[in-house]
C-alpha cells in the first residue's frame, strides 16, 4: 500500500473544508477516463493546445531561439499520452534539430504507452522517459549541464493554487540554466458557459473521472465509500478564473477505513474539494512570475483565444 497516499487522503478528509489531492486521480483507470475527457466535445482545452502545436510549431521553435546545432534536452513535465508534442517533435526531427525527448509522468502505464508509440511513430528520436515526481526527477536534470527546454502543457500549472504554483516555477527557475526556455501551456480566463461544460460534459466522463478517486481509494485503502452516494459538482468564477471540482454528499453517511478503525462523517450536502483547474491572464502569471527568473519572452494562441502557449526564458 501507498503510505503517502494514506498520508494524504486522512489529512484531506480531517481538514475543513474536507479535501482530497487532484494527483490521486491518475490510476490506470483514471489515465483512461482523462484520455476520454482530451477527447471531448466539451473539453476545447487539449483541441486548443493541438491546434497551436499543429499550426504554429515553427513558429514556437523561432521563439525558442534555438539552432540545429546546439544539443537540447526537451523535458515533457506529465507527459501523458503525448498527442500534442508529437506534432512538435515531427517538426524538431523534419528540421534536423539534435535533442533527445525526456518525458517525465507519474503513471509508468502512461509513459510505456508513449514510448512505444513513439518508437513506432518516429524511427530516429531519441526518447528516455522518467517515471516520478517533477521534482524528484527534476533534481537528476540539474546535474546535466545541456541546454533545455521544459514543456508543462494542458494548463496542468492550474492544479496548483496560486502560491503552490509560485512555488513550484521557484524551483524549476531553480533547476535551470542561463538561457533554458520553458513552453508553459496555460488555460485563459473566458465565459462560464465555455468553461463550465469542460468539467461537466454531457456524457459524464468528467463525473466517472471525479468518482474514480472515490474507488481508488476503496482499492488501494480498504475504505467502504458507497460511490453512487456522491454528486459530481464543479463551480467556475468568472472573475478570479478558478474552477473547483467537488463530491458532494448526497446525503449524512460515514465511510470507514477498516485496516485502521477509522472513519469518517459527512453531512447531506457536504462537499469534498479534489480539484483546482486555475485559468490564467498575463497579468496572473506576471504575478506568479514576480519572485523567479524567469521572463516571458513571448506567447502563441490558438484562433479562437481560448489557450496560450507561453515561452518563458531562464534569466
Ligand atoms: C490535466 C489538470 C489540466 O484541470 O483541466 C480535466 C484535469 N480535470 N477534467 C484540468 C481535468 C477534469 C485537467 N488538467
Amino acid at each position: 500500500m501507498n503510505i503517502q497516499f494514506k498520508i494524504d487522503v486522512s489529512s484531506g478528509l480531517t481538514k475543513s473544508p474536507k479535501t482530497l489531492p487532484s494527483k490521486y486521480f491518475y490510476d490506470e483507470i483514471g489515465d483512461k477516463l482523462f484520455v476520454k475527457i482530451m477527447n471531448l466535445p466539451e473539453y476545447y482545452l487539449t483541441r486548443a493546445e493541438y491546434e497551436i502545436f499543429d499550426t504554429k510549431s515553427e513558429d514556437i521553435i523561432r521563439k525558442l531561439k534555438i539552432n540545429p546545432s546546439d544539443t537540447i534536452d526537451l523535458i515533457e513535465l506529465g507527459a501523458g499520452d503525448g498527442k500534442k508534442t508529437k506534432t512538435f517533435l515531427k517538426v524538431l526531427l523534419e528540421k534536423k534539430y539534435n535533442f533527445k525527448y525526456v518525458p517525465i509522468d507519474i503513471s509508468i502505464h502512461a509513459l510505456k504507452a508513449l514510448e512505444t508509440s513513439c518508437k513506432m511513430e518516429f524511427s530516429n528520436l531519441d526518447i528516455e522517459i522518467k517515471q516520478g515526481e517533477y521534482f524528484g526527477v527534476l533534481e537528476d536534470v540539474k546535474t546535466n549541464k545541456s541546454q533545455k527546454i521544459i514543456m508543462f502543457l494542458g494548463s496542468n500549472l492550474g492544479n496548483l493554487e496560486d502560491e503552490a504554483a509560485q512555488d513550484f516555477l521557484t524551483k524549476l527557475s531553480n533547476a535551470l540554466q542561463v538561457g533554458d526556455k520553458i513552453i508553459l501551456g496555460l488555460d485563459c480566463i473566458k465565459p462560464e458557459e465555455i468553461v463550465l461544460p469542460a468539467y461537466n460534459d454531457s456524457q459524464g466522463v468528467t463525473k466517472a473521472f471525479n468518482l474514480n478517486l472515490l474507488h481508488r481509494i476503496n482499492k488501494e485503502l480498504h475504505a467502504d465509500f458507497d460511490v453512487s452516494n456522491f454528486d459530481h459538482v464543479p463551480e467556475y468564477d468568472e472573475k478570479t478564473g478558478i474552477a473547483k471540482s467537488f463530491l458532494v454528499s448526497k446525503k449524512e453517511q460515514k465511510v470507514s477505513f477498516n485496516r485502521d478503525q477509522t472513519y469518517y462523517k459527512f453531512s447531506k450536502g457536504e462537499k469534498i474539494q479534489t480539484e483546482t483547474s486555475r485559468k490564467y491572464n498575463d497579468r496572473i502569471l506576471q504575478t506568479l512570475l514576480r519572485n523567479t527568473n524567469l521572463v516571458q519572452i513571448s506567447k502563441i494562441s490558438d484562433s479562437n483565444n481560448y489557450f496560450n502557449s507561453y515561452i518563458l526564458e531562464r534569466v
